[in-house]
């Protein structure tokens, strides 16, 4: 059977404020799939994975080194679906692809853009909607986390953070503490994901709470937050500390406060604090570093996939973007488009 009709999410306005919810410029519309061209498949999408910085591609301009989303087109962003058309020899009807020109009901995309899940490494094909390149970029090249490191990871229940705690436990950190809001987010870092310690930054106090967990300094700091956190991992950090500055969800997100920190210039010179902020690029050496080691030690136990998959279609990802904004997800949001098939 061959398809035409679909529908895509697509952009109808840009986003002006940051207290503007995604939902509200976002919309499910028709959209018509050209014929297969050479070389090029059909995919219908099963999951979409979805990432905070997907907000800010909704306005008119990012400080995100990909290109913004354009009014009256589609979104794109990481998908799993399979092929249900092909003209291309090495993907066959059937064959599971992973690929960035998601949020739509299908996809076509060229071969080039399209690759096959491998079978049997994971539980499922959406264990590889992970943010577990940048994570291991900024842990690894960034913060070169080694044996004995107190490492404290701000975000530590989001898509990212969730998997550079785990990533800095497996390069051997001997204390690896979380920063996250609400109670039940901190039960899970230390419950689950075995870290040592969680802080809710909603309900406690991160100066009294660091003195006791690092009396002698944070060495690591993975931040995906700023502002206040990343003010109070400056005052607690040992002399020559690593900060790896990954992302600002607290300007990022509501009313986009707090974004900026200020930055104690005299505490980070006499403590000789190393300050990387890094912007994953996802080379060929990244995704093949992180993918030999996700895969090891997701087979040795050492890492888990912390993942919530909400059920629903393209509507249902619209406002589960607002819920990932919001906090009221944790580890990395999936949404499922489709059934399995019978
Ligand atoms: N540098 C790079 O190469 C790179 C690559 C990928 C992503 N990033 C950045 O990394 C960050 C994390 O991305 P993600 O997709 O994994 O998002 P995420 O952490 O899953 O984002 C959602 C979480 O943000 C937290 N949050 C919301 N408002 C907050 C606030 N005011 N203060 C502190 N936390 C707040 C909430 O957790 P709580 O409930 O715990 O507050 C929520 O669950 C983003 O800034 C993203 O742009 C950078």
């Amino acid at each position: 059977m061959t398809i035409r009709e679909s529908s895509a999410v697509v952009l109808r306005a840009h986003r002006t404020d940051l207290a503007q919810p995604p939902s509200s410029v976002l919309e499910v519309a028709p959209v018509r799939l050209p014929p297969l061209g050479a070389n090029q498949v059909l995919v219908e999408n099963v999951f979409q994975h979805l990432i905070a910085a997907s907000g800010d591609l909704m306005f008119e301009r990012s400080q995100i080194p990909v290109p913004t989303f354009r009014i009256g087109e589609p979104i794109s962003g990481t998908a799993i679906g399979r092929v249900v058309e092909s003209r291309a020899a090495d993907l066959p009807i059937g064959t599971t692809v992973l690929h960035t020109a998601g949020w739509r009901e299908h996809s076509v995309l060229d071969a080039a853009e399209a690759f096959p899940v491998p079978d049997g490494l994971f539980p499922g094909p959406e264990y590889l909607l992970n943010q577990g390149v940048s994570a291991y970029h900024g842990i690894v090249d960034i913060a070169a986390v080694d044996d004995g490191d107190i490492v404290l990871v701000s975000g530590a229940a989001g898509g990212v953070g969730s998997m550079a705690a785990q990533i800095a436990r497996a390069r051997g950190a001997a204390t690896v503490i979380g920063i996250a809001g609400g109670a039940e987010k901190c039960r899970f870092l230390v419950e689950d994901l075995g870290l040592d310690a969680a802080i809710d930054y909603k309900s406690e106090d991160l100066d009294e709470r660091l003195d006791r967990l690092a009396p002698n300094g944070i060495t690591v700091f993975f931040d995906t937050v700023g502002g206040t956190q990343f003010e109070a991992a400056l005052r607690h950090a040992a002399f020559g500390a690593r900060f790896a500055l990954c992302g600002t969800l607290a300007g990022q997100i509501g009313g986009g406060q707090g974004g900026h920190p200020r930055l104690d210039i005299m505490t980070a010179i006499v403590n000789e604090i190393q300050i990387r902020p890094f912007s994953t690029r996802h080379t060929p050496d990244q995704v093949r570093a992180w993918s030999t080691h996700y895969a090891r030690w997701h087979a040795e136990g050492r890492i888990t996939f912390p993942h919530t998959i909400v059920e629903g279609g393209l509507a249902r990802a619209i406002t589960a973007q607002d819920e990932l904004l919001a906090g009221v997800h944790r580890g990395n949001l999936i949404v499922r488009l489709t059934g399995p098939r019978t």
